[in-house]
């Protein structure tokens, strides 16, 4: 087998650029159970915006907003709203890493650049992906600070108890009709994923509207990208509605995983965040369709926890309604018990359950 030509330890960080980084920082606290952790913005001497790092197990998520109208990132939050900007990637060589993809035909967001401080340096390398997102290669071996030079340790005097979530499980891009595999295409031959899965218009399809979808993994398998595209269907695909209102392609959903489902949904529930609900005869023939499960029914149908299972096992997973009001990005809490896949028994009631919402929005 060749040598993987850009090893990746793991996501670094997802940083989302927002309207307002000082509120939707307390929302990711306060409902989500983050923890703040760091700070960037005109207090450390960063002129033009303000980051709150936010950090709970190995997941890091970033918060940034422009201070003024005439800055990329304000042009950005015009076009998209809040959204994912950067998925960066953890790496033992930044500059290896953005020479092996920029050669394979990767457009550099920013060549490699070493950043320093008293606890060290930090090599970050950019790639442009779809639409105006970016992976940035973070290699921090030589550092020991609280997260990237520049940033200052930051506490919040409100200190929530995490609610489970351990990992980034995988990260969904939703790119124009006819474009999937043009992506799928660029994760293999720019970054050397591999195709996982292959889900058509017949796998993900209801009543009105269909999608299709292709899943690819890094070499380790610890980053995984499903793409998704559009397909035809007698009403407006949730894809379509997405692409709509986000003003291009972008990042759909982030899967988090738990070890405890119930506990992390009732923990968000109780905290005011709003899932996508499956009817209840969701439950009535669950365990026919996926035998045994080491749960009890009736947490999971008080939840609207959905289930699934595939050769290696079964998942449970529930998806939350959009975190901001355009109906671009969304969360997936989900929770592998050996399954590998991606809940493609469930597809269809989920779709169906966003196709109401699409409903509601006049959107459908
Ligand atoms: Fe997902």
């Amino acid at each position: 087998m060749n040598q993987d030509f850009l090893p990746l330890n793991g996501t670094d960080y997802v940083e989302l650029y927002v309207g307002n980084a000082k509120q939707s920082a307390l929302y990711y606290q306060y409902a989500f159970g983050f923890e703040l952790i760091a700070y960037a913005g005109p207090e450390t001497g960063v002129r033009d915006r303000a980051s709150y790092v936010l950090k709970q197990d190995k997941i890091r998520l970033v918060l940034t907003s422009p201070l003024g109208p005439n800055h990329p990132i304000a042009e950005h939050i015009q076009r998209h709203g809040d959204g994912v900007k950067v998925l960066a990637l953890w790496v033992d060589d930044a500059e290896k890493s953005w020479l092996e993809t920029t050669s394979r035909g990767a457009e550099s967001a920013s060549a490699p650049e070493v950043i320093k401080d008293q606890f060290g340096e930090v090599k970050v390398a950019s790639i442009v992906t779809y639409g105006e997102t970016i992976h940035t290669f973070v290699e921090r071996k030589n550092y020991s600070g609280v997260f990237l030079p520049g940033y200052r340790p930051r506490k919040s005097t409100y200190q929530p108890t995490g609610i489970g979530l351990k990992y980034i499980d995988h990260c969904v891009g939703n790119v124009e009709l006819g474009q999937m595999n043009k992506w799928v295409d660029f994760y293999e031959k720019v970054m050397g994923f591999k195709l996982l899965l292959t889900f058509d218009d017949k796998d993900i399809s209801t009543e009105y509207s269909a999608l299709m979808s292709k899943v690819v993994s890094n070499g380790n398998g610890y980053i995984k990208f499903p793409i998704n595209e559009p397909a035809a269907g007698k009403k407006k695909s949730q894809i379509e509605e997405y692409l709509e209102f986000y003003g291009g392609p972008g990042v759909q959903h982030m899967a988090i995983a738990t070890d405890d489902i119930c506990h992390t949904v009732s923990e968000l529930r109780s905290r005011g965040v709003e899932f996508l609900e499956v009817p209840s005869s969701y439950y009535d023939d669950l365990l026919d369709r996926v035998g045994q499960i080491d749960e009890d029914l009736q947490p999971l149908k008080e939840l609207n926890i959905l289930v699934d299972r595939d050769d290696e096992g079964y998942l449970l997973q529930i998806f939350t309604k959009p975190v901001q009001d355009r109906p671009t990005l969304f969360f997936e809490i989900i929770q592998r018990k050996g399954a590998k896949s991606f809940g493609k028994g469930n597809f269809k009631a989920l779709f169906e359950a966003i196709e109401r919402e699409q409903e509601l929005r006049g959107n459908l």
